[in-house]
């Protein structure tokens, strides 16, 4: 058995430790927000939150999470910040299919956590990493601005 602190919950899952945090998620929890888009941690679909930091889901191992915090898009609302940003993309409309869009929201949280008021730079260094193919690439940056301030 395996100790996760998820979203504030511990939870005990059965899982081989080399399992990717992706799978615990999905498959185990079936905490389904988390979304498996390459599987290889190219496309940022499967960001999740360890101790505050972004991490690729998909290749990471569960063993790696444990005895840190882990946060899933159903938990990023218990910080103020996760609130904020939700509310932004709300009002700007940025979601189009929506797949990419919980990823894109970890690695926007976890942004403003690290920096208040990041410049056009700083967002699209740290958003490089999240891919859409609708390309909402200008209203995430917009809307990111939107939650800085
Ligand atoms: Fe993990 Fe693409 S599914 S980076």
């Amino acid at each position: 058995m395996i100790t996760l602190n998820i979203n504030g919950n511990i939870r005990r899952v059965d899982a081989a430790p080399d399992t990717p945090l992706l799978w615990v998620l999905r498959d185990t929890l079936q905490m389904t927000g988390t979304k498996y888009g390459c599987g290889m941690g190219l496309c940022g679909a499967c960001t999740a939150h360890l101790d505050g930091q972004p991490v690729r889901s998909c290749s990471t191992p569960v063993s790696a999470a444990v005895g840190k915090k882990i946060v899933t898009i159903e938990g990023v609302d218990h910080a103020r910040v996760g609130q904020v940003v939700q509310a932004a993309w709300q009002k700007l409309d940025v979601v189009q299919c929506g797949y990419c869009q919980s990823g894109q929201i970890m690695s926007a949280v976890a942004l403003l956590q690290q920096n208040r008021k990041p410049s056009d730079a700083d967002i699209d260094a740290a958003m490089a990493g999240n891919i859409c193919r609708c390309a909402t690439y200008v209203r995430i940056r917009a809307a990111i601005h939107e939650a800085a301030q």
